[in-house]
């Protein structure tokens, strides 16, 4: 018999979702556990020996753990279902049985690495702000900005009234009368990378994921995916050195 666990961890766990997130699940009274609905936090469970359901459907003990890193074209949602009927980008899956989901979110006109687990704990330590783990991006912008200008995205611009937290911004080359940029921030602020640049009057043409942490795209081109070890993981974490070459 599997020892007790906290309910909310046995849904991680299982792949339903981030572990914050099924504190949500839970506490809106989706989930119940031998037919009754739970809705405090801090039970625990018996993997095996109570039903656990969510919206009904039954929750099995943890699945195996997997981990893909898809270059998710442009036009596509990140989401697993969408209400509106858009191009999702789990369609680009085939063959993976388990129930992964997104590791935060690409805007539909963003294109990149986009990781999906179904490890409910290690999306959480990739979202959590304390762990600060590094996103590097490329990014056309509009014009040529000026040096004191993207110092100003390294040390911090004003977006939704916060400042953002120190950057690392690198000027790779221009193109016609736009620049070609790389820059590595930490946090995850909706549509973050668009309003830094919007706060320096360079707005966005466009944008691309280029790595996690040290984990890049490598040879992936859009709408093709890798399984990851747990080497490929490790790298997310690596913070030591930032992700400078382009697309290695
Ligand atoms: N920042 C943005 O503005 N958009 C994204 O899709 C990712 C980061």
């Amino acid at each position: 018999m599997e020892k007790p666990v906290r309910l909310q961890k046995f849904l991680a766990h299982a792949g339903v979702a981030s572990r914050r997130k099924c504190e949500k699940i839970i506490e809106s009274r989706r989930v119940q556990v031998d037919g009754r609905t739970v809705s405090a936090m801090g039970i625990k469970i018996t993997p095996g020996k109570e039903r656990v359901m969510v919206d009904g459907k039954e929750i099995t003990a943890a699945e195996e753990h997997v981990y893909i890193l898809l270059y998710k074209p442009k036009g596509y949602v990140t989401t697993v279902a969408d209400p509106q009927g858009r191009p999702i980008v789990t369609s680009f899956l085939q063959n993976v049985k388990e129930r992964v989901f997104p590791v935060g979110r690409l805007d539909l006109d963003t294109e990149g690495a986009l990781l999906l687990t179904n490890d409910g704990e290690l999306t959480q330590a990739i979202l959590h702000p304390s762990n600060e783990v590094f996103k590097t991006y490329e990014v056309l912008v509009k014009g040529l900005p000026k040096s004191p200008d993207l110092h100003s995205l390294e040390t911090g611009v004003m977006v939704d009234d916060k400042k953002t937290s120190p950057a690392k911004v690198l000027f790779k080359e221009k193109i016609q009368q736009n620049s070609l940029i790389q820059i590595t921030i930490h946090e995850g602020r909706k549509r973050q990378v668009k309003k830094m640049f919007q706060a320096i009057g360079h707005p966005v043409l466009s944008l691309k994921r280029l790595a996690y942490g040290n984990l890049g795209l490598g040879n992936l081109t859009p709408g093709k995916y890798r399984f990851l070890t747990k080497n490929d993981i490790n790298l997310i974490f690596s913070n030591k050195s930032l992700y400078k070459q382009k697309n290695s």
